[in-house]
């Protein structure tokens, strides 16, 4: 492992392409390689132990490869396993939370509704972060399943469902003042939800400060590429490589 070793990013999909992006932003120079799990997709509605054996399957294979460290981009697989990960494997293990403390940061005294998967929701991990925060703010827990899916079918494009989908759960959100994509999937979908809600309303992701993070724990050791800049992909459903280019050149014409 050296410089010139790529970054294994990984997801249950297509959703940590919205990672990756940010993260080819951040860090131009990088090489990166992405894992999607297509699948075993789902993880949302696995258990620890389900979530926790994909997730070992699939940092053996980034060990194999080479990867100077792993970005778990996906919130459900980091609540369920980040730490067994970090045990098992002698490399940087940069793990995913709903961004809560950044939506907080914003103003004082709001409701918050914390978009995410039923598994990121439930586990003990979310209940430790909300606890930091919910004497001071009303925080809802929303699990979106319906938007993981409707990225891995590729129907981005069927606006009347994907508006009739986030207004279903815009209602649950009971007029928010701040919204956190807490799955990132749910990222696809930031710039529908912006002209679906007030312009008052913050809509907040993780994924910056991910990338953010991942600048830093390289520097610190030294390990920051200035000659790649490539992206590999790979799918467990090698059909999904190329809905994987496409999403991601979406991404990249939004900016
Ligand atoms: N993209 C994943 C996350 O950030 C979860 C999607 C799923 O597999 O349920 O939580």
């Amino acid at each position: 492992m050296h410089k010139q070793s790529p970054i294994g990013i990984f997801d249950s999909g297509l959703g940590g392409i919205s990672v990756l992006s940010e993260i080819h932003s951040f860090l131009p120079k990088e090489d990166l390689l992405f894992l999607g799990d297509s699948k075993y997709n789902p993880y949302g509605t696995k258990t620890k132990a389900e979530i926790t054996e994909r997730c070992i399957a699939i940092c053996d294979w980034f060990m194999a490869q080479d990867v100077k460290a792993i970005v778990i981009a996906c919130n459900t697989a980091t609540s369920a396993c980040v730490d067994v990960l970090r045990k098992r494997y002698p490399i940087d293990i940069i793990g995913m939370e709903p961004a809560l403390k950044v939506a907080c940061e914003i103003a004082p005294d709001q409701k918050i509704a914390v978009w995410a998967t039923n598994y990121t929701l439930k586990e003990k991990k979310f209940a430790n972060l909300m606890h930091r925060f919910d004497q001071d703010y009303t925080i809802l827990r929303v699990p979106c399943p319906k938007l993981v899916e409707l990225v891995e079918k590729d129907a981005l494009d069927q606006s009347a469902l994907i508006q009739e989908t986030l207004e279903g759960y815009l209602a649950q959100s009971q007029a928010a003042d701040s919204i956190v994509l807490g799955c990132t999937h749910f990222v696809f979908y930031r710039k529908m939800l912006e002209n679906l809600v007030s312009k008052d309303v913050h809509i907040v992701d993780g994924n910056a400060g991910t990338a953010r993070h991942c600048k830093d724990v390289l520097a610190a050791k030294d390990l920051l590429n200035d000659a790649g800049g490539n992206i590999e992909f790979h799918n467990t459903l090698p059909e999904k490589i190329a809905l994987s280019q496409k999403l991601l050149n979406e991404l990249e014409e939004e900016l």
